[in-house]
């Protein structure tokens, strides 16, 4: 999609559609139309309420009489005071899925006024990127399509574009990457296994200038990835590990980015019930916001070091599956004796984090779809955030609100670990009843030593169960923008 930026009236554009945003509540049409045809009718709409601004909605109006566009689609920015990267990628979000419903020529949406604010307008364009691709990928006839044209309008004529271009063109990226990260959960499970998914992270890593290794099942055996292994060991597919490296930052501290990527997730020998496998094809979405992080930087070109790991694996019943009380040895040495086989999530990400600060960078972050317990203490929409280190989580936490985008801290109290003591091994993979949110945040603790280290469990966020007008159902990569945003904050 040709995403662009034009200085132009709204009355005299060309176009398929224009879309204008109203907030909401208020009584004055925006500046940009006030005195027009249109502005008068939008005047009208607003006493008899037919127009309201609500955050998400959207109204037609054909044939306005002055404006040269074909149609306008009035769309609700919620209210002013409150207006935000969020609910600008919300509105986004929702001018497109309502426009991309079938091929389009040339879509114009109006910046909101005021308008100055370069990071608001990239998350419009985000929002707008991420609506026009659907869940529908492997239907016959795609239900959303891109526009062929794109413009970000400013009303003002004879202004200069050049940071909104540079706005625009960073939204496109992170909106893109965004799309990535949703597509990769949205997959079918036989199309993406492991060795499939590492592939797929290579080819995007090499056209993105990103170097990159893939481990196999051998090499995985040499690294002693024992929990890799361990869970693996159920499924038909061999695991693999990938390593990312994008290095721009001269000699600053390298940043390590971890993802969980267990491409189904079935439980293993302590079987979920079918309901609950339902959405386990998206049990890799910790690793495919890693990997579109990863090529967003990269485009982006940001001066930083970043390092991505992805740990892939199935977890099945297969006739090799661990079973419970097998004790696996880790790649650091720690013994785990696995009491269920469905807490798969901390035993890959363990190998992985202790590989990821034996190369001593500056922080490490993992993203997992770590716990259903998660879920059950902040609800489908926050994510948990974990850190053993304040400075990282309140950079974090700022980055979040930054972009919208929520989680809350969860405690890490020595406590915790109690429940995770074995008779047999150093560890074991399961806690007591209560905080499972926390005690899977506790073992993964263990295997980060002295490393300032967060840890994100995206259970909830990292899917939607239904569609709204503001959201798709399905995956949502979730925290690429807040992540893409944290490392930008960082560069030097
Ligand atoms: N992938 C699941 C967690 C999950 C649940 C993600 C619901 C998204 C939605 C994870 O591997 C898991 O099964 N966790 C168990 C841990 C338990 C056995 C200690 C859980 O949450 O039930
Ligand atoms: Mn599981
Ligand atoms: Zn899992």
């Amino acid at each position: 999609m040709n995403v662009q930026a034009l200085a132009n009236s709204v009355e005299a554009l060309e176009a398929e559609w224009i879309a204008l945003g109203i907030y909401e509540n208020e009584t004055e049409p925006p500046q940009s139309v006030l005195g027009t045809s249109l502005g008068n009718l939008l005047s009208t709409l607003f006493q008899t309420k037919d127009l309201t601004g609500d955050l998400g909605s959207t109204s037609a109006l054909y044939g306005v009489a002055g404006v040269a566009a074909r149609s306008v689609l009035v769309f609700g920015l919620g209210r002013r005071e409150q207006y935000s990267s969020g609910s600008a990628f919300s509105a986004g979000v929702a001018v497109s899925k309502r426009l991309a419903t079938k091929g389009r020529g040339a879509v114009a949406v109006v910046l909101p006024e005021p308008g100055e604010d370069d990071a608001l307008a990239a998350s419009l364009v985000e929002g707008l990127v991420v609506g026009t691709r659907g869940v529908d990928i492997r239907k016959r006839e795609a239900s959303r399509h891109p526009f062929t044209t794109l413009h970000i309008v400013k009303p003002s004529l004879s202004t200069d574009l050049t940071s909104l271009s540079a706005a625009i063109d960073r939204g496109v990226v992170v909106g893109e990457a965004i799309n990535l990260a949703r597509d990769l959960a949205n997959t079918p499970p036989a199309e993406k296994k492991p060795s499939v998914l590492a592939s797929r992270a290579r080819l995007l890593a090499m056209e993105n200038g990103i170097g990159v290794e893939l481990w196999d099942e051998n090499r995985i055996k040499v690294e002693r990835f024992g929990g890799l292994l361990g869970v693996a060991s159920g499924s038909a597919e061999p695991p693999s590990f990938v390593v990312l490296e994008y290095q721009n930052g001269d000699q600053s501290p390298t940043l390590a980015l971890v993802g969980k990527g267990v491409t189904f997730d079935s439980g293993g020998l302590s079987l979920k019930p079918s309901a609950s496998m339902e959405d386990m094809k998206s049990d890799m979405t910790g690793a495919a916001v890693v990997l579109a992080t990863m090529i967003a930087i990269a485009r982006l070109k940001l001066r930083v070091n970043v390092r991505g790991y992805l740990a892939l694996t199935e977890n099945m019943t297969g006739g090799g599956a661990m079973k419970l009380g097998d004790v696996l040895t880790m790649r650091d040495g720690t013994t785990v004796e696995v009491m269920n086989t469905d807490a798969e999530g901390r035993l890959i990400l363990a190998d992985a984090l202790s590989y990821a600060v034996e190369r001593k960078p500056g922080v490490v972050i993992d993203l997992a779809t770590l716990t259903g317990a998660c879920l059950v203490a902040l609800g489908p929409k926050i994510a948990g955030l974990f850190a053993n280190d304040d400075a990282l989580s309140d950079a974090l936490l700022a980055a979040c609100k930054r972009n919208g985008e929520r989680a809350w801290r969860l405690p890490l109290d020595p406590d915790f670990k109690e429940a995770l003591k074995s008779p047999v091994a150093d560890l074991k993979n399961l806690g007591g009843k209560w905080g499972g949110a926390i005690t899977a945040a506790k073992f993964l603790e263990h295997f980060v030593g002295e490393t300032p280290w967060a840890h994100l469990d995206i259970a909830g966020p990292s899917w939607n169960d239904s569609a709204t007008s503001l959201y798709d159902e399905g995956g949502t990569g979730c925290f690429v923008r807040t992540l893409v945003s944290f490392i930008a904050s960082r560069a030097v």
